[in-house]
């Protein structure tokens, strides 16, 4: 049986070392069965199809050849689609129930079928999981600039962060950096904002992810005074972004950011950035140096994850 997983294009190295198996943009096949429980991917299921079309005319004769499963029960299809197209998803939903036997059920189906439509690409399968696993069970308390729970776990993979170390996260919001970490065995995990409302949500969703996680409701500036010199061996954060005041705005959190790190941070520390706009980061920065950065392909949003080392 050959399996499929998707995952946020520019994700695929890290996925890879999740779940073996042969990379695409966007997605691995793989024989082995895609476990619930992996965290850089965000949908699983049984490979049908892959292919390419223009038009509704294409898809139609692209999907003639498609052994769908027998349905013992209900069915759905569900479709996800990317780009501009002529057609809407609902079409392709339609189009596609019209070649499976069996009953529809759209609340609760006892199998759903998959169609992925990013531009001209096209992926179809049995979704094993019948729900998107990016979206993790502890979100109860979210944030309204909450990370999505995959990206975090990726930039913690990707910054070569492993159990047994501490990390901070100082602008943690809803605190998924952190509880991501705290779930890969992270010695200690300290969560830091200078909302209340903030730490209060990382205590619970920290409570329901089952995991560890000190939090202060402290402003960057004053995060020196809380922590000794050299504590961590991570810092891994989502910062504000520049909103209606500009850039100008920020500018001096980010630089005082810097400044805290700096003291924080074990000399081989690593620090790393999350973030949709890295224009900031991507200059000199005073005492640390970009050593590599991975950007990722949310839904036509552009995650950058910039790690750095002390220099
Ligand atoms: C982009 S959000 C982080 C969202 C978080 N990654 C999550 O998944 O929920 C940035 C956070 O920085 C916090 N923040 C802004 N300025 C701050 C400052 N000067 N000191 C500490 N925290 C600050 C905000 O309260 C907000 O929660």
């Amino acid at each position: 049986m050959k399996y499929f997983v998707t995952c946020f294009p520019g994700s695929e190295e890290i996925v890879e070392k999740e779940i073996k198996g042969t990379k695409h943009k966007g997605f691995l096949t793989t024989t082995k069965k895609p476990s619930e429980s992996l965290k850089s991917i965000i949908r699983a299921g049984i490979y049908l199809k892959y292919f390419n079309f223009k038009d509704i005319k294409e898809y139609k004769k692209q999907i003639k050849d498609i052994k769908f499963p027998k349905i013992e029960n209900t069915f759905a299809v569900y479709c996800e689609r990317f780009g501009n197209h002529k057609f809407s998803s609902k079409d392709i939903e339609v189009e596609t129930a019209t070649k499976i036997k069996g009953k529809v059920d759209l609340e609760t189906p006892e199998t759903l079928i998959y169609v992925l439509i990013k531009n001209k690409e096209c992926l179809i399968g049995v979704d094993l999981y019948k729900k998107n696993l990016d979206k993790r069970n502890y979100r109860i308390k979210p944030h309204p600039n909450a990370l999505n729970s995959s990206i975090a776990f990726i930039a913690l993979k990707f910054s070569n962060f492993t159990k047994n170390k501490n990390l901070l996260d100082p602008f943690c919001g809803s605190g998924i950096i952190s509880i991501e970490a705290a779930s890969l065995g992270a010695k200690e995990v300290y969560a830091t904002d200078n909302q209340y409302y903030c730490t209060s949500s990382t205590n619970i969703n920290s409570k329901i992810a089952k995991v560890q996680i000190k939090t202060f409701q402290i402003p960057i500036l004053e995060l020196k005074k809380q922590f000794k010199k050299y504590f961590f061996d991570f810092i891994i954060t989502d910062p504000p972004i520049a909103t209606v005041y500009g850039l100008r705005a920020i500018k001096p959190v980010y630089d005082l950011f810097f400044k805290q790190a700096f003291h924080l941070l074990k000399p081989a520390g690593t620090l790393t950035i999350i973030t949709a706009r890295p224009k900031p980061f991507l200059g000199p920065i005073k005492d640390f140096k970009l050593q590599k950065q991975l950007i990722l392909d949310k839904n036509n949003l552009k995650y950058h994850i910039l790690v750095f080392k002390k220099h």
